[in-house]
């Protein structure tokens, strides 16, 4: 990556797709355009058609590249789902070097030898994120660069997906004409970018409220400790209109968006809307009280669950408290709601950059976030952090290069643990 960069995002979500184009101008970052296009082909966050996930995506793609004008071949993808699985580990290594100085070849190196653990044949990394570097038994280094030292430790997160998931992520983009620079976990990279260092640090939860699911994940330490996605959203809610107003799907989401309240208090009595009813041609008039009074308790429920989820998860309370993103949040009242629900300090949370000042576009911004940071510290650049990653270059083009990348990319677990051995040796 270059001073003068332009990298893209892909956020494929039960909702929208977005692809949102970030340009890096002589170290400032700025989003230079955003395209998106209805979701077709995915259910509660899942990829279930194939060719019409890849018609969405390239309408999302379009989109953007006429606002632009230029042409995207290289994207960022993010993934999130119930199959995303988080393990710790550790990794070792002699520093290579004869003045013994921590090069990057030495980092490589380390992150590799993390990966080394038993996994079930059906699943795959996805990402390797450092928590702490060891330089000679000396803990606490978030960038060991430069540093002189003989031994070389790691404490990582692994992050890991169902093989399948990743697959049908990987074909729709590919399929789409597109490369596919790199997957990035969605609440890894939106976490990056929502919460502050001092969040990250103290623990805190990120939650995702998208259309079809709701990702948390809990952030201690300074960095991602657990994660899960819950099968509800949105669409709850929009259901459930759709069942109290006797409506479609279509004109309860429309009602939804444009008069909404998740709060009965704070909703008018004054302002009314007609709803065609379903086995009737004549229209029903409701007023913004009536839908508040069947959007509160649902809006409810979601945090309700998300608090049972954490709990779950083994946390009480975090001191930094429910930090929300995720298009659901922009409905008024949603905050108000999730304050008492939460019984914490709570914020949503907006990307603060003009044409993504939307809480739905945390996912998309935060994948790009991603990307610059862990390019930032591979190159040396960096402000001090603790995320590194394995540049791995996922496209696919054919199945015979495929075949080729994944045996030169993924050795056997033997071959590994031989090759750890031999790097310890
Ligand atoms: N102003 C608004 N008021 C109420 N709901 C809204 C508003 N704007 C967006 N939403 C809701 O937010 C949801 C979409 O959020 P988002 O774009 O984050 O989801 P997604 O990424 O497509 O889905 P997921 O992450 O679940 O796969 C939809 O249910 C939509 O109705
Ligand atoms: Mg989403």
């Amino acid at each position: 990556m270059s001073n003068n960069d332009i990298i893209v995002s892909l956020d494929i979500g039960t909702s929208k797709v977005r692809a949102i184009i970030g340009e890096i101008n002589n170290g400032t970052f700025n989003i230079i355009g955003v395209g998106s296009a209805d979701s077709e082909g995915i259910r509660k966050g899942a990829i279930v058609d194939i060719d019409q996930t890849v018609q969405s995506i390239r309408s999302a793609v379009d989109h953007a590249e006429r606002m632009v004008e230029i042409q995207i071949s290289e994207v960022y993808v993010g993934i999130s789902g119930n199959h995303i699985g988080l393990q710790t580990s550790h990794g070792v290594v002699a520093v290579s070097n004869e003045d013994r100085e921590i090069g990057e070849e030495d980092i490589d190196r380390v992150l590799k030898a993390a990966e080394v653990v038993a996994m079930p044949p059906d699943r795959e990394i996805i990402d390797v994120v450092a928590k702490q570097f060891i330089v000679d038994g000396l803990e606490g280094i978030s960038d060991p660069r430069g540093m002189i030292g003989v031994r070389l430790e790691v404490e990582a997160t692994i992050i890991t997906g169902a093989k399948t998931a990743i697959h049908n992520l990987l074909r729709c983009v590919e399929k789409s004409g597109l490369k596919v620079k790199d997957l990035v976990l969605i609440p890894l990279g939106a976490g990056q970018l929502a919460l502050s260092k001092d969040e990250k640090t103290m623990g805190s939860v990120l939650v995702d409220v998208g259309a079809g699911s709701t990702t948390l994940a809990v952030f201690e330490e300074g960095s991602i400790a657990a994660t899960s996605t819950l099968p509800i959203g949105g669409d709850f809610v929009t259901n459930d209109i759709a069942y109290g107003l006797r409506t479609l799907t279509d004109q309860a989401e429309k009602v939804k968006l444009k008069y909404g309240c998740a709060l009965i208090d704070s909703a008018a009595p004054e302002v009314v809307f007609k709803v065609t009813r379903i086995g009737s041609n004549v229209d029903k008039e409701f007023t913004q009280e009536d839908l508040a009074a069947i959007v509160e308790p649902r809006v409810q429920e979601i945090f309700q669950l998300v608090r049972q989820e954490v709990k779950r998860l083994g946390y009480n309370e975090l001191p930094g408290g429910y930090i929300l993103t995720g298009g659901t949040m922009s409905m008024p009242g949603v905050l108000e709601v999730a304050q008492a629900e939460l019984a914490s300090s709570v914020r949503i949370a907006v990307p603060d950059f003009i044409g993504v000042r939307d809480p739905g576009f945390c996912s998309g911004v935060g994948i790009l976030h991603n990307a610059i940071k862990n390019v930032r510290v591979r190159s040396g650049g960096a402000t001090a952090s603790s995320n590194n990653k394995k540049p791995v270059n996922r496209a696919k083009p054919n199945p015979a290069a495929a075949a080729q990348e994944s045996s030169s990319e993924k050795p056997g677990f033997l071959e590994r643990l031989k090759n750890m051995f031999s790097e310890l040796i």
